[in-house]
């Protein structure tokens, strides 16, 4: 199972400062050297921490995957034409949210998400909905026309006590199957860390782990490349 890291946070503390460190740039190397195997980024569009400078060079220095996480408006998908990430990841996005809270509304996102998926594809690049594990949405990417889905693990890494984690590694689990019958492939995260990750990387039908503040958290105490490291382990690498 693949495992790509997600830098958001890197730029969250440099951020804190408006200044120059610590630059998400030069974690780079460290990630792809440790064994991860793409970088992630979301371009937010209140620009919280992955500026667009950030993206322009990271397509420039990733030599693994670049995956570029973002909201389907028409600013980021214009962006994402420019740069040409591997893969965009489109995602909802609410100004006032901590993080990035449900999945995509794919019915609600109607022609225009259907536009700017062809758009995508048309350019050579890979397009992945973060979706909650549920059947209908499932359906509705695949109408759509997405290729990847990425499923929400934050409600299974909310759960406590080991009866329901098994639950909602479960629904997870059938969400994987679902996605892979309607002819999408599937990635996950959310919410994973070194505790939690176990259950979902061993789900065959889920191909690769994006994961950020877990990894980026312990690389403040370890360094970025044991922090990686660790994670490919906690996964079964
Ligand atoms: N996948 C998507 C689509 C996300 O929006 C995020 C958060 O930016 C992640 C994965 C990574 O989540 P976490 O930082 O909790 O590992």
């Amino acid at each position: 199972m693949r495992l790509g890291v997600n830098i958001d946070h890197i730029a969250t503390l440099r951020q804190a400062r408006l200044g120059h460190e610590p630059d998400p740039l030069h974690s780079v190397g460290l990630i792809e050297r440790a064994g991860a195997d793409g970088i992630v980024c979301h371009l937010r569009e209140d620009r919280r921490h992955i500026q667009d400078r950030d993206l322009q060079l990271l397509k420039a220095m990733v030599n693994t995957h670049l995956n570029l996480e973002m909201a389907a408006t028409e600013e980021m998908v214009r962006i994402a034409l420019d740069t040409a990430p591997d893969m965009v990841t489109l995602v909802p996005e609410k100004r006032e949210e901590l993080t990035t809270e449900g999945g995509l509304n794919v019915r609600a996102g109607g022609d225009e998400l259907g536009k700017h998926i062809r758009m995508l594809r048309n350019h050579g690049v890979v397009v992945s909905l973060f979706v909650d594990p549920d059947l209908d949405t499932l359906k509705e990417c695949k109408r759509v026309g997405a290729q990847f889905v990425e499923l929400h693990t934050g409600d299974y890494a909310a759960q406590r006590g080991e009866a329901e984690l098994d639950e909602a590694a479960e629904r997870i689990r059938e969400a994987a199957i679902a996605a892979r019958r309607f002819g999408m492939r599937v990635s996950a995260g959310h919410g994973l860390n070194y505790h939690n990750v176990a259950r979902i990387a061993s789900i065959p039908e889920v191909e690769e782990l994006n994961i950020g503040h877990s990894i980026i958290s312990r690389a403040l105490f370890t360094g970025m490349g044991d922090a990686v490291r660790d994670m490919l382990r906690a996964m079964g690498r």
